[in-house]
């Protein structure tokens, strides 16, 4: 994944803007990071293994002074985390500083024929040979860095979004991209480039999103961009973001995590309105009604909105779309042909492998509905059609509020299929629409009511290392995405199954103690299914727990919170918060920062 960042300014020290900036980079990765200014007409490049903080402090980076330069923050894919393989890469001279988000696929060869040339390699990352490719092209050859990026991109194979230094030019810096995710941002004084929007949004909030295939260079209040040898006209580009700099900011929450689930009453409420006025959503619909196959993707929590979405499908539009794990996306592409549409969610709309999917099934000739957070992200910019969630930034790496729109927009989407179905009349349809409007006070209700049982839960729950979510049908679905949250920021390894199948093996595991999480969701009729497997449970020792609706007055588990009343369509805006809120407590007990899970990078955009 990795974050790069790029500010240069005719008179300003960019120093502490810089460090600024890539912090709000951070959940992009976060193993090693680094910075290369231009001071006094050369290279200083910083860089270590650890977190921003952690260079900022050992280099004493706050105490320079420079105009201009680029950042990085790492999240390993070629060469372990350490300081030589730190970002930014320099060429054998020292002129060339390269920041790299992507992966260079033939590097190896690249590096082979740059090692016969006589080019010493400092580290084991791909992204080194740019600096050495663009040192042949540059100081070898005497192209002009612009030249030398226009051949740079033929030869470079793989993803990349790339900024770079030449000490030669101190007021500009320089980039090329190609998949991975590349934005610039107008302003009358700096030059700016980001891997994405939060991170410059201080500075301007017209945004210009790097296409495939483009490269050129930002200069204080001006932006030069170019394709295949030619200049490109980048003023039509200009979005204009509505974020604002609180959004990004963790208003005085300990966690960006927490106040992305506390402010999830606002996102829906957001993406509500938005949708109201989304022409786009009923041309989805159409879509859909007009296709014989219907296909949804996504990867870790867009993936389980996906299959929470195939639920309400199969209930409000009699149709069960197949969901499917965007990197297993090969297999279900084969189907695809012309009358198939297939959904891609994705909040960042960066995610490689869901874009990946996108293509492959767009070489079918299918048609895509993308539902993304992120406005002219790479995902929507592919789509036919794109219904965007209103979140705002999603900046915690467990994606929480994202999740609970993208579901929102997904029951509106298959409201209005079953509508076009003839399944229902208009005011039905109006008041099924209305039902949806509640979903920002049932979160917030939830939350308040919640909130100190999910804490006495998870005093009890913080120290065991296994855990079973269980529930049936749209409860299933809702348990897979509980058990990923509790796993990614708690690290406690959390397993979810649907309630009946627990029989089949997993009750093996069983002991006394062992904590079995239910999810209590209507229908009605399985609430009794529900507390013969919680007696199941509870008979072999388990501790058992039930969050759900009122329906399960009855049900009887050793830790019991019902959240709402027992409305299917209403259901994950009542369960989810509390379950998001229980992750977010058990990772803080166990002393682990639930902003940076380990491993764990917020957009993935390497396959
Ligand atoms: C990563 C993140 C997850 C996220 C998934 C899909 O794995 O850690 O939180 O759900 O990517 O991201 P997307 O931006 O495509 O929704």
């Amino acid at each position: 994944m990795c974050g790069i960042v790029g500010i240069v300014s005719s008179n300003t020290n960019v120093v502490p803007l810089l460090v600024r900036s890539l912090k709000r980079l951070e959940y992009r990765g976060y193993d090693s990071a680094g910075f290369a200014f231009i001071i006094e007409g050369k290279l200083v490049v910083l860089k270590d293994k650890g977190y921003i903080d952690h260079v900022v402090k050992k280099y004493n980076v706050l105490s320079l002074y420079s105009n201009i330069g680029i950042a990085h923050t790492r999240w390993a894919t070629h060469g372990q985390p350490s300081k030589i393989n730190a970002h930014p890469h320099t060429d054998c001279k020292g002129l060339i500083a390269v920041v790299h988000n992507g992966i260079i696929s033939n590097y190896l060869e690249l590096k082979r024929q740059l090692e016969e040339k006589g080019h010493v390699f400092k580290s084991e990352t791909d992204t080194e040979v740019i600096a050495h490719i663009l040192e042949e092209y540059i100081i070898g050859e005497g192209l002009t860095p612009l030249q030398a990026l226009h051949k740079l991109v033929k030869i470079l194979k793989g993803t990349y979004a790339v900024a770079l230094l030449y000490a030669n030019t101190p007021n500009r810096i320089y980039f090329a991209k190609n998949v991975s995710p590349l934005i610039l941002a107008v302003s009358p004084t700096y030059g700016l480039l980001s891997s994405d929007i939060p991170s410059l949004i201080e500075y301007s909030r017209k945004i210009v999103v790097v296409e495939d295939g483009e490269y050129g260079f930002v200069e204080p209040g001006n932006i030069v961009l170019y394709k295949d040898g030619r200049p490109v006209n980048w003023r039509p580009r200009i979005h204009v973001v509505n974020w604002s700099v609180a959004d990004i900011e963790k208003a005085g929450y300990p966690h960006f995590m927490l106040k992305e689930i506390m402010e999830q009453p606002r996102a829906l409420y957001d993406t509500y309105s938005g949708i109201l006025a989304d022409e786009n959503v009923v041309r989805a619909a159409k879509l859909i009604v007009e296709s014989s196959k219907v296909f949804v993707t996504g990867a870790g929590t867009s993936y389980h909105a996906g299959l929470t979405a195939t639920y309400y499908f199969a209930r409000v539009a009699n149709q069960l779309p197949h969901a499917f794990i965007s990197s297993e996306a090969e297999l279900y592409a084969d189907l695809a042909s012309e009358d198939t549409v297939l959904i891609a969610i994705s909040q960042s709309g960066e995610t490689i492998d869901t874009l990946k999917a996108v293509r492959l099934f767009k070489k079918r000739g299918a048609k895509i509905i993308a539902i993304s957070n992120v406005i002219g992200s790479a995902i929507p910019r592919e789509a036919d059609i794109t219904v965007y969630t209103r979140a705002g930034p999603e900046i915690g790496v467990a994606a929480t509020k994202t999740y609970l729109t993208q579901i929102l927009v997904l029951q509106h989407i298959a409201f209005h299929v079953g509508f076009l179905r003839g399944l229902y009349s208009e005011s039905e349809l109006k008041n099924y629409i209305k039902l949806l409007g509640q979903a920002p006070k049932a979160v917030e209700q939830s939350l308040q009511r919640a909130s100190p049982h999910i804490n006495r839960l998870a005093m009890r729950l913080h120290r065991e290392e296994h855990m079973y979510i269980l529930g049936r049908l749209l409860g299933a679905f809702l348990a897979l995405e509980a058990a990923l949250k509790i796993k990614e920021v708690s690290y406690i390894h959390a397993e979810a199954y649907p309630a009946g199948e627990s029989k089949h093996g997993p009750i093996a595991l069983v002991h006394q103690g062992f904590p079995t999480i239910f999810i209590g969701t209507p229908p009605a009729h399985i609430v009794e299914k529900i507390a013969s497997n919680i007696e199941e449970m509870m008979s072999r020792g388990a501790f058992t727990v039930l969050i759900g609706l009122s329906c399960y007055e009855d049900v009887k588990a050793n830790f019991k919170l019902l959240l709402g009343p027992c409305d299917e369509y209403l259901a994950p805006y009542y369960i989810m918060p509390a379950l998001q809120l229980l992750a977010y407590r058990l990772a803080v007990l166990r002393g682990y920062d639930p902003d940076k899970p380990r491993n764990l990078a917020k957009t993935v955009t390497v396959e």
